[in-house]
């Protein structure tokens, strides 16, 4: 099958509720610390934050979906023009498709239209197949701010036509951190991060990490749909609340995978996250012509989180933390060795 029509195919099974995990991302078991006297004026909250030496207005990111056919080109200009309009980062799904068929660039190429902060993306096992020279291309010929490398071994092995040897990636990594002169993010695609793999990438020098955890979109489920093989696999993956805690003391977090409300957002935050970024929700607002709503209402629940917890920015925010946790991720987090 060609990797156009694979495109199209993940859009169109992704859509479908059947997409999605069944068991949650574990932010149903954190909570907010309600103030009843927030002594805050709500109108003068400030979401902003700054990343990647940026500023932006709040900590949301739209993250990588597609790119390579038709319909992807409308998909991403529609929202790199809403990331512009409430400055926030934007991403691009894998550019494999455009170094295998140079025409479908444009497909990417959102910068004509909209002066947004913008992620290329492409899969961490094309590094062992395409060379330096067309990594570099990728970034320069989208005007690219960053790169994300995926890591997504789970869709891989699940899949009909997927990647199987896996070994010597993350030296391919490593190069491409010491040669790219823009900042690298490496992203899971919905099972998450774990500490030995984020240990392993900070010493590479990978300082931004997308943990894209278990709890919104399953890779595995969609290829299951594609006629995937080895079943079983359908709920696997670290839940995102787990995978922030394994990773935020080694890198710079983008939390990810099942966020879906700036509530959960706010949890992300108040966990030790960067920033927050979704793929699946911003899909749907797409395609219910919602997309400027639907940044809206996150950023107004983020910014009521603030205020009934008595933080009036972001910074503060993270500082007092004020969350409590589930005695359930408190025995999983004692049984991991990890802190709160
Ligand atoms: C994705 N995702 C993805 N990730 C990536 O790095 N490169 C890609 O090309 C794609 N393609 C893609 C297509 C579609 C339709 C979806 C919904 C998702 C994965 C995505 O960035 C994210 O990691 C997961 O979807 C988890 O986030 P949500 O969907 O639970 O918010």
């Amino acid at each position: 099958m060609s990797t156009e029509k694979r495109k199209q195919e993940h859009i169109e099974r992704a859509l479908e509720k059947e997409s999605q995990y069944s068991k949650r991302n574990l932010f149903e078991r954190i909570h907010f610390i309600h103030n009843a006297l927030p002594e805050i004026n709500f109108d003068d909250i400030d979401l902003s934050v700054n990343a990647f030496g940026k500023k932006f207005d709040m900590p949301l990111m739209i993250i990588g979906m597609t790119g390579g056919y038709s319909k992807a080109k409308e998909i991403n200009i529609e929202l790199a023009k809403n990331a512009e309009l409430f400055n926030i980062p934007f991403g691009v799904g894998s550019q494999r498709a455009m170094i295998e068929n140079p025409n479908l660039k444009e497909t990417y190429d959102v910068k004509k239209e909209a002066d947004v902060f913008l992620v290329g993306n492409i899969g961490a096992y094309q590094l062992k197949v395409y060379s330096r020279e067309k990594i570099e291309e990728l970034v320069k010929s989208i005007e690219a701010n960053a790169l994300a490398i995926h890591l997504n071994p789970l869709q891989e092995i699940v899949q009909p036509e997927g990647d199987r040897d896996w070994s010597n990636i993350l030296m391919k990594i490593h190069e491409v951190v010491d040669y790219l002169d823009v900042p690298v993010i490496i992203k899971e695609t919905g099972a998450g991060i774990s500490r030995e793999v984020v240990f392993k990438l900070s010493r590479i020098g990978v300082k931004w990490i997308d943990v894209s955890g278990s709890g919104g979109t399953s890779w595995s489920k969609i290829e299951y749909m594609r006629g995937g093989k080895i079943k079983g696999f359908e709920e696997w993956g670290i839940p995102t609340a787990l995978s922030i805690l394994m990773c935020r003391d080694m890198a710079n977090i983008i939390a990810s995978g099942g966020i879906r409300s700036g509530i959960d957002g706010a949890k992300a935050i108040a966990l030790g996250a960067s920033l927050f970024g979704a793929a699946k929700p911003f899909l749907d607002a797409h395609y219910s012509g919602k997309t400027k709503e639907k940044i809206e209402e996150w950023r107004d629940q983020l910014k009521t989180v603030l205020f009934l917890t008595g933080n009036k920015n972001i910074e503060e925010f993270k500082k007092n933390k004020p969350i409590y946790v589930d005695p359930y991720i408190e025995r999983i987090a004692t049984q991991l060795g990890l802190r709160i």
